[in-house]
């Protein structure tokens, strides 16, 4: 679907985005594997999220989705069912290498399989932590299709990620539950983001939130969740960028999630000159959250490593368009986990950059973005390459520049943000 963006004023207005992404797949996790009922609100309901229901529901776990609100109705930590056909994990990098943490502990014989995007993806990343412990698991060169199969006894192990994943590192950490020989441990050079190790917590499983080195103790069961999930940093990050980088704007988001693991952004526009404000802190679900107000300001170039990469892994396609608008240049090193997100977001980041007139140089890990702090012009067609954050950074993109854009594969914003172009449309003064 081709999507064209008009140029955009400024951005002003109140908005709240849907909940995280990140812990909606785990609030359906863990509650598909609790002893009774949870319930979660803010929930973010999206393509990605969708299939983590689907997914659950196909195990035996009872899952009814009513707008925001979720109740999970669990089996218990050892009463997953195997179906008869494969888990379609869609386009969700997230249900592919957690589920199968949970699927060790299980009996039976379990396939997941994704569309082409996910099919591409590495799965050697977690395959060889559980094969480690003991799991039976078989992949296709390190790919999907996965097979598990359960019910071989898992050890406890100590492991150092060779890449910095949240994912990974959560894995392992819910394979833990089922391992014989006491406490599993994940160690992590920068710390990502902590989500399992809260939620874990909140059901009474035995953890060690020791940042770098989070552990976990084998359980027994799960108690059931009752959640209010915040909204999605990664979701109010083109609304911020886009206030930022336009001039006259002043918009409030309500309800955001600020774990520190997740708000690496905030700190990196910051560093660069912006002004945002953080209003009515307090906690939901275990989570911190916040207002954000963000206004209009000048930004200069920075620096970015690897030790802060993870805090804003996500969101490094948009810092791409942020640079291209500073003063000076602007360069992103240690990001080579880029390169197998939802696309090479190093290659279609600089691709769909280009013909806004915003410059590029590409490294294996990361790039160096020439700054010129003016509206870059605009007028071409960008390509998302089925990506969605591809497709927001365009929308963002054709927003500040003077001439729009048009996007070719608009529609995979669905994947996460389902009616981010109507809510993009209520804040922009054209
Ligand atoms: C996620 C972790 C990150 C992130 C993804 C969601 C999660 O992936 O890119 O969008 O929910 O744990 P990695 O941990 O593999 O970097």
């Amino acid at each position: 679907m081709a999507l064209d963006v008009e140029p955009a004023v400024s951005l002003r207005g109140d908005l709240a985005v849907p909940g995280d992404k990140s812990i909606s797949h785990r609030a359906l996790l863990l509650g598909a594997v609790a002893d009774g009922d949870s319930r979660f609100t803010g929930f973010g309901a999206s393509a990605d999220t969708l299939s983590t229901a689907a997914g659950m529901r196909a195990l035996g776990a009872e899952v009814d989705v009513d707008g925001d609100v979720v109740r999970v109705g669990g089996v218990g930590l050892r009463g997953l069912q195997a179906p008869d056909g494969p888990i379609d994990c869609g386009n969700s990098g997230t249900l592919m290498r957690l589920l199968p943490g949970l699927l060790v502990g299980q009996k039976g014989r379990f396939e997941l399989v994704g569309d082409e995007s996910l099919s591409r993806r590495p799965l050697g990343r977690i395959a060889d932590p559980l094969a480690e412990m003991g799991a039976q698991l078989e992949t296709e060169g390190g790919h999907a299709p996965l097979v598990v199969e359960a019910g071989a006894p898992v050890r406890a192990i100590r492991y150092e990620l060779p890449v910095a994943s949240a994912q990974v590192k959560s894995c392992v950490l819910l394979a833990g539950l089922f391992a014989e020989g006491g406490r599993t441990v994940v160690v992590e050079r920068h710390p990502s983001r902590d989500h399992t190790e809260r939620m874990l917590e909140a059901a009474g499983a035995r953890v060690r939130r020791k940042s770098g080195e989070p552990g976990v103790w084998p359980a027994e069961r799960l108690q059931p969740l009752s959640l209010a999930i915040p909204g999605d940093f990664s979701s109010a990050a083109p609304f911020v960028v886009a206030a930022t980088l336009l001039s006259g704007s002043s918009i409030r988001i309500h309800g955001v999630g600020l774990n520190p693991t997740r708000t690496g952004l905030l700190d990196v526009l910051e560093r660069m000159g912006a002004r945002i404000a953080h209003f009515n802190r307090r906690a939901e679900g275990g989570e911190p959250v916040a207002d954000l107000e963000v206004e209009h300001a000048d930004l200069v170039a920075t620096e970015i490593g690897p030790a802060e990469v993870p805090r804003l892994v996500d969101e490094l396609p948009l810092f791409a368009l942020v640079a291209g608008m500073a003063r000076g240049d602007s360069v992103v090193r240690g990001a080579a986990e880029l390169r197998v997100k939802e696309s090479d977001r190093i290659e279609t980041v600089k691709n769909a950059l280009r013909p806004l007139g915003i410059r590029i140089e590409t490294a294996h890990d990361g790039f160096r973005v020439r700054g010129v702090p003016s509206r870059p012009k605009g007028g071409g067609m960008v390509e998302t390459a089925g990506d969605h954050r591809i497709a927001m950074l365009a929308a963002v993109a054709g927003l500040v520049s003077r001439e729009g854009v048009r996007i070719e594969g608009a529609e995979s914003v669905a994947v996460s943000f389902p009616d981010f172009f109507p809510m993009l449309d209520s804040i922009a003064a054209r």
